[in-house]
């Protein structure tokens, strides 16, 4: 037992039914409650705050009805009033007959990794605004030249001539409301990626209108100018739930890494696909590229980057992956052939989640 006391985990066995306590290492004293000295026999109730003790019980009791080993993400106060979240795996103890005797968890402390993650993320959010605010910046302005130039013509035309010209001033409204609304979309997309707050609110999504609404961007920026896009999109649209500032984070960096290759490639032509299978949906995003074969598994490393020093941070597909973990969803990328290759995002329907 004493190895256990060495371990940076905090490990514990409760008995079952009781779920009372009768090991805890070192660790487990350390951060739950220094002043009581001896834990065997207690609760969880007399251990935690009364919600605390109700989540750590749901998930006990679980693990005994399955009788699986199970993994959970649970927070717990420490000493100094501060919550922690640890990253837990729970697994039943059988007797000679089979039935589970006691309940064995061994949890981690991730808070740290937690906090360097979100801070990465909005990092990461941060750095794909500007850089893409330039791109767009330029984008907005053509439109806008238009409309000026429009708007000038027509008073020039008011000024000069005594009759109306119905046919030119259609032609002339119709110009202007085209640029008016590819600006009012090109600006929702920035909308929805700056949205601040609710990081953890996970809404009924329009699949389709997602993956548009992040293209509209992606074609908006004048980097990626004269890629063809390809669209096969479902007749019906599917909804996901999604965190939708979350999910256009992961959509764009899969989207402008595509449009990067492609324009490396020099083929210039990105395809993107929304597939609905029975319980799930996958954004499918396919490029060629010149050199990438082999590599797949390197992509998904933090901080592996190909593209020059100051364009990319190589966080790009770590932090999705992350991000899509948490919408109960994988990420994966393979070869269609030796130089096509295919990026999915699968998450599940909105009407699959709890
Ligand atoms: N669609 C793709 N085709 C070919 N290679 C890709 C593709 N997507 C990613 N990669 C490779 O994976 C690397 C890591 O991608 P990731 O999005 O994590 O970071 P990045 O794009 O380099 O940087 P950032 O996302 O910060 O701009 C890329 O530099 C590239 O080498
Ligand atoms: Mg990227």
């Amino acid at each position: 037992m004493q190895t256990l006391d060495v371990v940076p985990a905090v490990i514990y066995s409760k008995s079952f039914p009781g779920l009372k306590y009768l090991f805890v290492n070192k660790k487990f004293h350390e951060v739950v409650d220094s002043n009581i000295e001896n834990f065997m026999g207690l609760t969880d109730d007399i251990v935690f705050l009364p919600e605390v003790a109700k989540t750590l019980s749901k998930n006990d009791r679980e693990i005994a009805k399955k009788k699986e080993v199970q993994h959970f993400e649970e927070r717990v106060p420490h000493p100094d009033g501060t919550f922690h979240d640890y990253d837990t795996y729970k697994f039943p103890m059988l007797d000679e007959n089979g039935d589970v005797y006691a309940v064995t968890g061994i949890s981690l402390d991730i808070t740290e990794r937690k906090k360097t993650e979100s801070v990465l993320r909005t990092s990461m959010k941060l750095a794909s605004l500007g850089e893409m605010a330039g791109g767009i910046a330029h984008e907005i302005n053509n439109p806008l030249a238009i409309i000026d130039g429009t708007v000038k013509k027509m008073t020039r035309t008011l000024e000069q001539e005594n009759s109306i010209d119905k046919v030119f001033f259609q032609k002339m409204t119709k110009k202007i409301s085209e640029m008016t609304s590819r600006m009012s979309k090109i600006i929702n997309g920035l909308l929805v990626l700056g949205r601040e707050g609710a990081l953890d609110q996970h809404v009924d999504t329009d699949s389709a209108w997602l993956f548009e609404t992040v293209l509209e961007l992606v074609c908006a920026n004048v980097t990626y100018k004269g890629i063809e896009i390809k669209k096969q999109f479902p007749s019906k649209s599917p909804l996901v739930k999604a965190n939708v500032v979350q999910m256009s984070q992961v959509l764009l960096n899969v989207l402008e890494n595509a449009c990067y290759e492609a324009k490396k490639a020099e083929s210039n032509w990105v395809e993107v696909r929304v597939i609905e299978t029975s319980t799930t949906v996958l954004f499918e995003v396919v490029n060629v590229c010149s050199d990438c074969q082999g590599r797949i598994v390197e992509f998904f490393r933090p901080f592996f980057t190909t593209k020059p020093l100051g364009e990319g941070t190589g966080l790009g597909l770590s932090i999705s992956k992350g991000i899509v973990e948490n919408h109960s969803g994988t990420i994966s990328a393979k070869f269609l052939d030796e130089k096509t290759i295919c990026f999915t995002v699968e998450i599940p329907k909105s009407s699959e989640m709890s």
